[in-house]
């Protein structure tokens, strides 16, 4: 048994997430969770939301609430969609928790020690009408690239350049509209981060086995330009981790809080610390997953995340880690995912465009969204979704492939052989082959979903689907039964024992419906099928089982027409 640590970025707090933030990281990260437990592995899955930072004291202020209540309830909206897809995590945290106070100041005082960072006087745009600094996003103007004249201070939503408050044209800011602004001197920290270059680069090279995707942007930014750039991780903001070197005051940095991304992913370990805390546990509990010191030399961690996530989890996080100079555990393995894409366009979380997951809920149970999501992954590039093409996998997939074996098997039975596994007959030729088959698919299944090839693993299960439907397709027990009543019961002994295994294989996909075949089958044996020959004998003869209620139902034209319509536009 391995012990398994994985974190999913964490979303933003203002707001509630579309499918494609979903399959970038929380999906994907519980499908392997799932996947983890099931094989008997020790797992610790821990995800939170991103409380700091402008995004949230604006949406606060649109919302008209302070910005700690807004944050407060958002987390328990975010919390109860992720239950709605099942998302297991063992603590869903909040970057704003005490814990999370505690560690980011501690990181931030161990790099001072070490001498990681400086202090930087530095103009930036001061409103006198409001009374304070405009960070990032309380100051727009017009974009000096492309004449844009909505540009945001930190990016350009138009041509999507990165910028800066002061590279703005005619700044005016966010809060009072105000144009009265000037530039005034002000310290911020900077984390050395190109003293670490070589160090991150070494230990980058040495991931040999990571994905092309994670390396390929890793290196880009290591090497681009100028190289590696140090930070600035602090911001005049109210709402944030107030600047301290550990429990001591930073003298110069009153009334200052570090930047959302450099306590953001602190938040992984410090949501474990939660989860030791919401279960009466000590510090020892949560140690044992994050120091090296402390029991974690045997934990093997991975990360999940959009590709946009990717140069702060592969330089900024490991910097603040490796410039700690303590044994913290560093990410083992980094998946990252291309973006999926809505409709012809792209998901806009601004224009309401696409499916959000509260949405998604509200018109279809979690297993159809899971199902689609997962087996289309946008793994090797961007992926998209379309309504026709979930209709067309939810319909064959799940409704004509494993739905319709599992009530065909179950009505047959119960109709012929009353409601307990029939005991007459033995498996032949043909069950025989059918195990082997399987068996060699399961190993092929086992292997795609160890390496987190998501959308291959979902086609190999489609696949053990698949080959079940053509064993009884081939076998056809319903013929059988008139001259040979008894091999036509080994028969469909054989397929309500592979209704359970089918059960354990989807497990992590589609839980809710893997629960709702196994509780039919009248078991809760959910040992995963090392030993298949054994495996496809567990329901034995006189076993109650039932048949389940439709498990899948179909997508109509008039259903996917309604939605296309529904979801185009703008959200309210
Ligand atoms: O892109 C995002 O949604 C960020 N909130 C992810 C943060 S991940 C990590 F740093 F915690
Ligand atoms: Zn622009």
């Amino acid at each position: 048994m391995a012990r398994i640590l994985i974190t999913s970025a964490i979303p933003y707090i203002n707001g509630i997430k579309h499918l494609g933030n979903l399959v970038g990281s929380q999906l994907p990260a519980d499908l392997f969770a799932r996947y983890m437990r099931a094989r008997g592995h020790e797992v610790m899955f821990i995800c939170a939301t991103d409380e700091h930072g402008t995004p949230a004291e604006l949406a606060a202020a649109k919302a008209g609430k302070p910005v700690a209540e807004y944050c407060a309830e958002m987390h328990g909206v975010q919390a109860e969609i992720a239950r709605g897809f099942r998302l297991s995590f063992d603590h869903f945290g909040r970057s704003s928790s005490p814990r999370n106070h505690a560690l980011t100041q501690r990181f931030a005082g161990k790099l001072a020690e070490n001498g990681l960072i400086r202090e930087v006087s530095e103009k930036m745009i001061y409103s006198v009408d409001d009374g304070r600094f405009l960070p990032d996003r309380y100051v727009e103007g017009t974009c000096p690239n492309c004449g844009y004249d909505s540009a945001r201070g930190d990016q350009c939503d138009n041509c999507t350049k990165q910028l800066d408050p002061t590279d703005l044209i005619h700044p005016r800011s966010t809060i009072s509209g105000s144009t009265n602004l000037e530039l005034r001197e002000t310290k911020h920290l900077y984390l050395m981060q190109r003293s670490l270059r070589d160090k991150l680069e070494a230990w980058i090279d040495s991931k040999t086995d990571w994905p092309v995707l994670t390396t390929s942007i890793a290196k880009k930014w290591l090497n681009d330009g100028d190289g590696l750039q140090d930070r600035g991780i602090t911001r005049d903001l109210n709402w944030g981790i107030p600047v301290k070197k550990g429990d001591q005051p930073w003298p110069g940095m009153e009334g200052k809080v570090f930047y959302v991304w450099f306590d953001a992913p602190i938040e992984y370990i410090a949501a474990t610390a939660e989860w030791a805390d919401a279960n009466g546990l000590d510090d020892a509990a949560w140690e044992r997953w994050w120091r090296t010191d402390k029991g974690a030399e045997d934990v093997t961690y991975y990360q999940f995340m959009g590709k946009d996530n990717v140069p702060f989890h592969t330089l900024s996080f490991p910097a603040t880690i490796l410039g700690s100079g303590e044994p913290w555990k560093l990410v083992d393995y980094l998946k990252s995912f291309n973006y999926l894409n809505y409709d012809g366009g792209q998901f806009s979380t601004s224009r309401g465009r696409g499916v959000f997951m509260d949405q998604a809920l509200s018109i279809l149970p979690s297993d159809y969204w899971r199902w689609w999501l997962l087996s289309h992954a946008p793994e090797s590039s961007d992926a998209e979704f379309t309504w026709e093409n979930f209709q067309g996998s939810v319909n064959k997939d799940l409704a004509d492939v494993l739905g319709n074996l599992v009530s065909r098997v179950t009505k047959f039975a119960t109709s012929k052989f009353g409601s307990t596994v029939p005991a007459g007959g033995q498996f032949g030729a043909m069950e025989t082959a059918l195990i082997a088959d399987l068996g060699a698919r399961i190993r092929d299944y086992e292997a795609l979903m160890q390496a987190m090839e998501v959308r291959k693993a979902a086609a190999e299960l489609r696949a053990i689907w698949v080959i079940g439907n053509e064993y009884l397709q081939a076998a056809a027990p319903w013929s059988v039964v008139k001259t040979d009543p008894e091999q036509a019961q080994a028969m469909i002994r054989l397929a309500l024992n592979l209704i359970r295994v089918y059960a354990i294989l989807s497990q992590p996909f589609i839980p809710d419906a893997s629960a709702a075949m196994m509780q039919a089958m009248g078991s809760d044996d959910w040992t995963w099928p090392d030993d298949l020959p054994a495996a496809m004998r567990v329901l034995e003869p006189g076993q109650p089982f039932s048949v389940p209620e439709n498990l899948f139902r179909k997508i109509t034209d008039e259903e996917r027409a309604e939605w296309q319509a529904r979801f185009a536009g703008v959200r309210t």
